[in-house]
């Protein structure tokens, strides 16, 4: 149930809940009243070890007691560690570590706007973005975000961003400029709707990017830390972006965000260029180091890949049972989309009623984002909850 102080004492950014969630375990969590769900939200892609993962909670406790803050005024180990093992994933280069998805997304912006200042790539500034993508409710990350349902009401935003359809590499190409510096876009478009970048697509921007001098920006955000059976969404089709934002899975439930900046613009942040309180302390980086520990100990990554097949086959079958629906199934790895003809919000409450939480997406799109170690038979349950709430219809 939804206490009456909700509405009376947090302001209305959410449309109200239909639920009050109070416990979780695993992949599954339970309501003020004592219902039981399988969580295949996880927190919109964060949670990717379950809720309270015995290990992730002991080395929080650990750190907890023995340092949680103390500023980048000094140097702390854990981020330290936490960067060497980062680059050792993605690449040469360095990392700088913030709180949130939009946080890492406005500093790789600022790193595409300070390298022009430099005229590094000669004073391009302007950014192309990919359309239907998101990239966070701040400001730079809002001007970055195509979509005037997120953008509305805000003007002015910042100028030097245009837009370009998504998977249309001849499009991109054509509206670069001589002022265009960088590009940026997801590999796995999430609030969009599941939209996964091919292969061609995005080697085809890593190719012009470099003939070019152009920044290839990536938002990891909610693809990455394993979901899509890869480290990071990219890495499948082998290219080499300039920086990448990561946050959401990182630290599995404890805020973190990093943005990995590639060796040509690694030393473009100068002291006093950009800086944060709480990025990167060491209990942040202590749950994202037990995060990374856990994926490495349990193969979760592979898991991932794995059951994202298995789940995926599964949905392929309700598709074909349910030819009537015209429903498409859509995504890679453990990010995977049921996209309908209809508003999926009866159905997704079908689900929810039925004991099972998935949340929307652009298009007509429910999204499954189950944690990576979720269980074979907590997959066959939910789509047997999928098939019941798409029979009720
Ligand atoms: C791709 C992407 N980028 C950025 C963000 C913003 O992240 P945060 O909500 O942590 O600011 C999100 C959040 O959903 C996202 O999906």
């Amino acid at each position: 149930m939804i206490s009456n102080d909700h509405q009376k004492y947090l302001v209305s950014n959410y449309a109200l809940p239909a639920l009050s969630i109070v416990r979780g375990q695993g992949t599954k969590l339970w309501d003020s009243e004592g219902n039981e769900y399988l969580d295949f939200t996880s927190g919109i892609a964060v949670t990717n070890l379950g809720h309270n993962h015995p290990e992730w909670v002991r080395q929080l406790n650990k750190q907890s007691m023995i340092l949680t803050h103390c500023s980048n005024l000094f140097s702390i180990p854990e981020q330290v560690r936490l960067a060497k093992r980062l680059v050792e994933k993605i690449g040469p280069g360095k990392v700088l570590f913030c709180n949130s998805g939009a946080e890492a997304n406005e500093a790789m912006i600022k790193l595409a706007r300070l390298s022009a200042s430099h005229g590094k790539n000669g004073h391009r500034n302007e950014i192309l973005v990919a359309e239907n993508g998101f990239h966070g409710r701040t400001m730079g990350a809002l001007s970055a975000t195509a979509s005037s349902k997120y953008r509305n009401g805000f003007d002015p935003l910042l100028p030097g961003f245009h837009f370009a359809p998504f998977n249309n590499l001849e499009a991109f190409v054509s509206l670069i400029t001589e002022k265009t510096g960088a590009i940026m876009l997801e590999s796995v478009q999430g609030e969009g709707g599941i939209h996964v970048a091919d292969d061609a697509f995005l080697q085809g921007l890593e190719k012009i990017c470099a003939s070019r001098n152009i920044l290839l920006l990536l938002d990891e955000v909610q693809a990455g830390i394993g979901r899509t059976g890869e480290f990071l969404g990219f890495q499948k089709s082998g290219v080499m972006p300039g920086a990448v934002a990561m946050a959401k899975g990182l630290g599995a439930g404890f805020p973190i965000g990093a943005l990995w900046v590639g060796k040509p613009w690694e030393n473009i942040f100068t002291p006093g260029t950009h800086g944060t309180t709480f990025g990167g302390s060491p209990l942040a980086c202590s749950a994202a180091h037990s995060v990374l520990d856990i994926m490495e100990k349990e193969n979760l990554v592979q898991a991932a890949k794995l059951k994202g097949n298995f789940l995926a086959a599964k949905l392929n079958e309700l598709r074909v049972k349910f030819s009537n629906l015209d429903l498409e199934v859509r995504g890679r790895g453990l990010m995977l989309a049921l996209a309908m003809r209809k508003e999926p919000a009866p159905l997704i409450k079908r689900m929810r009623d039925n004991g099972l939480l998935v949340v929307g997406a652009a298009g007509n799109t429910i999204r499954l984002l189950p944690p990576l170690n979720v269980k074979q038979d907590e997959i066959v349950q939910a789509i047997a909850i999928i098939e019941k709430s798409l029979k009720d219809q």
